[in-house]
This record gives structure tokens, C-alpha cells and sequence, in this order.
């Protein structure tokens, strides 16, 4: 092997063109192809920014041209020679350095590698865990790299951004205790306390409240957050937050943060003009269009409830759920009358994992005629009044749901989804951003049988709505929202509690009582009683953001280092076991060594 000596790099592998034509220049990076071509081999030479074709010409320098036959993919070189213009006929518009090559008088070979167990191009599919195990060659591959330049930018913008406008960047503990978010914490057992625990912050919230209260005015921070959950493509244990939060403001002041945040990144990571303000939706009325809180809205297939003109129907499964406080929903899958008995099959079948009991559905035919294994339970009025509601065509497909509200409109939000997906109609380069406002401040958790706050427990509620806070806290609305972009919740905030005697209110309507109130969260219902001022803020999912600003499926493609579906990492094989000598340590006498 060789070492660099006295050459240094004099460009990166994405920078040369035709105006660079005649100059010495030095290149170094990883070989990506050799491709030997009657004699002459080129290479293409690849580093963060892109690639460079680098020529061995035996009729330029013999000696090099014989080193260059060694040469194997993933080999570190450094190359010295001359730009030359690529002959008419093999420019490469398609490349940054397509105009040019380098013709090469210098090869040094800086390191060698065995073949990498998979090839480093865009192409080839790779599972993921071998793409994980192996991520320092996963994230040579070009569109990687490219996230992770993007997220870079993405990052400066946003500081930018918020700099300018009078936020101020500062740290919260990483050793905290628990700030319940509703996900399980993870715990970081004390050495020097004896049987008492950290939590790793789910997020910064408490903290960003006492700045607050600290006079800070307006805080920001890129933080990191974990959270012991179920994982899914846009979930990880830690995941990176946009965090925020500012004194004396109202919901207004917040979408319009939001809102120039978005504009603003949108601008430097895809010079994209994303018009303001965004539309906005209350909860209500998302759920009721859409069966979801984060509805995605570049497409219709809305829901219709029917239950009124089934009720008294002659089909029992309908008029059976009506009768039971449940409701009749539909989607009126416009042109999709020409889905087949097959693809029916499969839908309902998708249906089920959804919790759906069936999925009834009719095909619209000439003059309103239903094609429909339960037309027949349907007068003519019933008929005609449901063809009205769903404003249906011939060509129409239309598909039922009938259950408890919850499931109905759980079951058709998923399906609309898929309905979207099979109709090709969702387009990657659309972004349809929509702030959700008005939730409510709470939900009847059936398994724990009490009540538990839908945002955080410091959540304001609705002014208006104190009065039902103890009588009937389920209809409390709260000044909550989340800003929506594509059917992907990318963020979400509220206005604060800043006044003990309301917190203390809501803590008793969530059956928090007194005492694990004081126990939990007495240090910051001491600093309400010290001077807090009015308060909001919002957090988005920095992840999230990059996953959609980059077209990416998964937001492991924007995380260097991410964690699988069961929370491991294939490269550090983390979590793993440790010495017992640490244990004991920790106070922590394990079981599950006799298990
Ligand atoms: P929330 O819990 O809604 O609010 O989180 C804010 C945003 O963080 C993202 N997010 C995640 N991203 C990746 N993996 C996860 N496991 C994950 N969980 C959440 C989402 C979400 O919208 N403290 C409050 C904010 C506030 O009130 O200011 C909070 O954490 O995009
Ligand atoms: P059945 O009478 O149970 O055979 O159902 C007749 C049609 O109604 C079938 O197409 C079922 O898929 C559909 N169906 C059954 N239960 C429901 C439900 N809860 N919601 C919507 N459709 C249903």
C-alpha cells in the first residue's frame, strides 16, 4: 500500500468541467467501475459528491496503465494527472463532471478492499439488514450520500431560519426523569443512587416550559428523543426533533412560525415555493372527510356517512350496527367500477387487518343501477338516496363500512390510502401541507378505564370549554395542533398551561391525582407559581421532514445509523449483553440468566 505523501486533494469528485480543461489537478475517493476498453481502462472514481471518469492510456503512461489493471471496485485511490474534454459522442449530460475526464500520470494506491457483499450501486436491491450491517458501504452508495448532504443543508436552514428570527439555541438533559409523552421511557439505572433511575428524554417538553418560565422568550433545539415504542417506517427509538417554544403567543403566532419554517426549507432543499398560509381542518372534520387526524389530501375519495338512509333498511348487518350507536360509512371509489371479483377479494382481505367485519361494496352501472351482492336489501328510495350522497356515476365503485366509529373510520382511511396507492394517484412531487386544529383535550382509554390527555397533560384546553372539564372532560376541546404534510403528522404543538390551579384541574380530569402530580411534576408546578408566562410551542420530526423532502419510503434512509424493526443495530450488534461486574454495580440483580 502507498500512502498520500506529499499529494493533496486539489477537488472533490462532483466538481470538474469543461472550464477545468488543461489543469493538474489531484482526485482522491473509492473506485466505483473499471471498465477496460481496448487497451485504455477508465474508472470511475467516486466520492461524497458525485463521480469523475479517470483514463489509463497506455500510449500516455505504460507503467500506470499495468498498476490500473489491479484496480477492484471499492479500492481507495489517490490520482494526480490532467482534464481533458471527453471525445464528441461520450459527453455524459447526465453527470455533474459528464463534459470532462482525467487522463492520469499518478495512480497511488491508498488502500485495498475485499468485494463488498453487495454492489454500491442504486440498483440493486439489498436487503435490509445486510444494508445495516454493512451501512458505512450502504451510505457510499449515491442517492445515500445525497440524503445526508441534503439533511446537512436542511439543518443550516433551519438554524438560519430561526436565528433570524430571535430564537435562541439551548441544550436540555439527555439524564432526565420520565416527561410522559405516552411511550414507554428508556431507562439509565444511577450508579451513585442506589435503585433510582434516569429516563432519556421522549422530548425536551418540561424543560422548554421552564425556559420559558426562565424568561428565554424563545427557544429552539435539533434534539434527540427516545421512545421505547412499536416501530414502523416513520418510526424510530430515537428520532431527531425540530424542537420549539415561545412566551406571549397565540395559535396564530405559531402557524405562522410554522409555516415560514416550511417555506423556508422548502426553498433551500428543493428551491421549491410552498404557498402559505396553509389550508387548515379541525379534528372533527378531518376525522369525519378522511376517518383520520392526519389525512393525506392530494386526493378524494372522501367518506360519506350513511347511517341515516340505512337505518331503518331491510339489511340487517347495517341496520343492526345503527341501531347500536354504530355508523354506515362510504367511499365512493370514482372509476374503479372495473376492479375485478379478484381484486375485490383482496381489498376486503386488506379490509380485515384493519379490523374490518367485510367491506359490502356495489358497481355503479348505466341509470344508477347497482351492481351489488346486497342491492337487493335496498329499496329504490334507499338506493337512490345513497347514489345522491356519494354523488355516484356509472363506472363508480363504491365500498361500505359498517361498525363502531372508531373502526369504520379506521378501516376506510386505510382503504382510501390503498385506493390510492392501486390508482397510482398520489404524486411524489406534490405537498399538500394542513395544519389539524382543534382536538380534544382528551380520550377514554378503555384499558387503563380513565382518561389520558390525546396531546401532553400541560395541553390548554379550550377557554370555552372549562366548564365540562370535570363534568364531562371527553367533550373538551384543547388548543392543540399538528401540521400535516401528505398523510404524514410532521409535527404537532399547543399552547401551555401557565396557570397552577388549571394545571392541577386537568391532572385530576386525567386521574392524576394530587400527590403523583407533586411527585412527578411538583418541580414544574412550583415554577407555574413563580411567574410563568403565557406559553406555546410545537415540535416537528426532523426525520420525517427528510424522508419526504427526499421521496424516500422510510425514515431510516435519513438516519445515518438507524435501528431495526426490533430496536437493534446490525452494525454494533447493540443492545448486548454486559459484565456482570457492571450490573452489580448498578444495583441490578438480573433474572433472566435461570430464564
Ligand atoms: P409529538 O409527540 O407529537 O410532540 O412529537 C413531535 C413530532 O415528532 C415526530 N415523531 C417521531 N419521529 C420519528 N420516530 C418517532 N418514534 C416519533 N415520534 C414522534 C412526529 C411528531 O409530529 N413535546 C411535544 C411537542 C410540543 O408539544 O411542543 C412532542 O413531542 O413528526
Ligand atoms: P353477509 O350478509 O355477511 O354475507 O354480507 C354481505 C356483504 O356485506 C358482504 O359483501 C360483506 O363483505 C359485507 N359486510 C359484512 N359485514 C360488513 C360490515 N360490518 N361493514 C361493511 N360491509 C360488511
Amino acid at each position: 500500500m502507498e500512502s498520500m505523501g506529499d499529494l493533496s486533494r486539489t477537488h472533490h469528485c462532483n466538481q470538474l468541467g469543461k472550464e477545468d480543461v488543461g489543469k493538474e489537478i489531484t482526485l482522491m475517493g473509492w473506485v466505483l467501475r473499471r471498465r477496460d476498453h481496448g487497451g485504455v481502462i477508465f474508472i470511475d472514481l467516486r466520492d461524497r459528491n458525485g463521480l469523475t471518469q479517470v483514463v489509463f492510456n497506455p500510449e500516455h503512461d505504460e507503467e500506470v496503465h499495468t498498476k490500473a489493471h489491479g484496480l477492484r471496485p471499492e479500492w481507495v485511490l489517490a490520482i494526480r494527472g490532467t482534464v481533458v474534454a471527453r471525445p464528441e459522442g461520450m459527453i455524459n449530460d447526465k453527470l455533474h463532471t459528464g463534459a470532462i475526464e482525467v487522463m492520469v500520470d499518478e495512480l497511488r494506491i491508498l488502500n485495498k478492499s475485499q468485494t463488498p457483499p453487495f454492489p454500491l450501486d442504486e440498483e440493486t436491491e439489498v436487503s435490509d439488514n445486510l444494508r445495516l450491517q454493512y451501512r458505512y458501504l450502504d451510505l457510499r452508495r449515491p442517492g445515500m450520500a445525497d440524503n445526508f448532504l441534503l439533511r446537512h443543508k436542511a439543518a443550516q436552514a433551519i438554524r438560519t431560519f430561526l436565528n433570524s428570527e430571535n430564537f435562541l439555541e439551548i441544550e436540555t438533559p439527555i439524564l432526565t426523569r420520565s416527561t410522559p409523552e405516552g411511550a414507554r421511557d428508556y431507562l439509565v439505572p444511577s450508579r451513585v443512587n442506589a435503585g433510582k433511575f434516569y429516563a432519556l428524554p421522549q422530548s425536551p417538553q418540561l424543560f422548554k416550559q421552564l425556559l420559558m418560565v426562565a424568561g428565554m422568550d424563545r427557544y429552539y433545539q435539533i434534539c434527540r428523543c427516545f421512545r421505547d415504542e412499536d416501530l414502523r417506517a416513520d418510526r424510530q427509538p430515537e428520532f431527531t426533533q425540530i424542537d420549539m417554544e415561545l412566551s406571549f403567543v397565540r395559535e396564530e403566532d405559531m402557524y405562522q412560525v410554522g409555516e415560514d419554517l416550511m417555506a423556508e426549507l422548502f426553498k433551500e432543499c428543493r428551491n421549491i415555493d410552498i404557498p402559505t398560509p396553509f389550508p387548515r381542518m379541525t379534528y372533527d372534520e378531518a376525522i369525519n372527510r378522511f376517518g383520520t387526524d392526519k389525512p393525506d389530501t392530494r386526493f378524494g375519495f372522501e367518506l360519506t356517512d350513511l347511517s341515516d338512509i340505512v337505518k331503518d333498511a331491510s339489511f340487517k348487518v347495517f341496520r343492526q350496527v345503527v341501531e347500536k350507536g354504530g355508523v354506515v360509512k362510504a367511499i365512493n371509489a370514482t372509476d374503479c367500477a372495473t376492479f375485478s371479483r379478484k381484486d375485490l377479494d383482496n381489498l376486503t382481505s386488506y379490509a380485515s387487518n384493519f379490523g374490518a367485519k367485510g367491506l359490502a361494496w356495489v358497481k355503479m352501472k348505466a341509470d344508477g343501477e347497482w351492481q351489488s351482492p346486497i342491492a337487493k336489501f335496498f329499496k329504490d328510495e334507499e338506493r337512490a338516496a345513497m347514489t345522491l350522497a356519494l354523488e355516484a356515476k356509472e363506472g363508480d365503485l363504491l365500498l361500505f363500512q359498517a361498525d363502531k366509529p372508531a373502526t369504520v373510520h379506521h378501516v376506510l382511511a386505510e382503504i382510501r390510502l390503498e385506493l390510492a396507492r392501486r390508482k397510482e394517484l398520489i404524486d411524489k412531487d406534490t405537498f399538500d401541507f394542513l395544519w389539524v386544529t382543534d382536538f380534544p383535550l382528551v380520550e377514554y382509554d378503555e384499558d387503563a378505564k380513565r382518561y389520558t390527555a390525546i396531546h401532553h397533560p400541560f395541553t390548554m384546553p379550550n377557554e370555552d370549554d372549562l366548564d365540562l372539564l370535570e363534568s364531562d372532560p371527553g367533550k373538551v376541546k384543547s388548543r392543540a395542533y399538528d401540521m400535516v404534510l401528505n398523510g404524514t403528522e410532521i409535527g404537532g404543538g399547543s399552547l401551555r398551561i401557565h396557570q397552577k390551579d388549571l394545571q392541577d384541574r386537568v391532572f385530576k380530569a386525567i386521574g392524576i391525582s394530587d400527590e403523583e402530580a407533586n411527585d412527578k411534576f411538583g418541580f414544574l408546578l412550583k415554577a407555574l407559581e413563580l411567574g410563568a408566562p403565557p406559553h406555546g410551542g410545537m415540535a416537528f420530526g426532523f426525520d420525517r421532514l427528510m424522508m419526504i423532502i427526499t421521496g424516500r419510503d422510510s425514515i431510516r434512509d435519513v438516519i445515518a445509523f438507524p435501528k431495526t424493526q426490533k430496536a437493534t443495530c446490525p452494525l454494533t450488534e447493540a443492545p448486548s449483553g454486559v459484565a456482570r461486574k457492571q450490573l452489580t454495580e448498578l444495583y441490578l440483580r438480573p433474572d433472566w440468566e435461570e430464564k
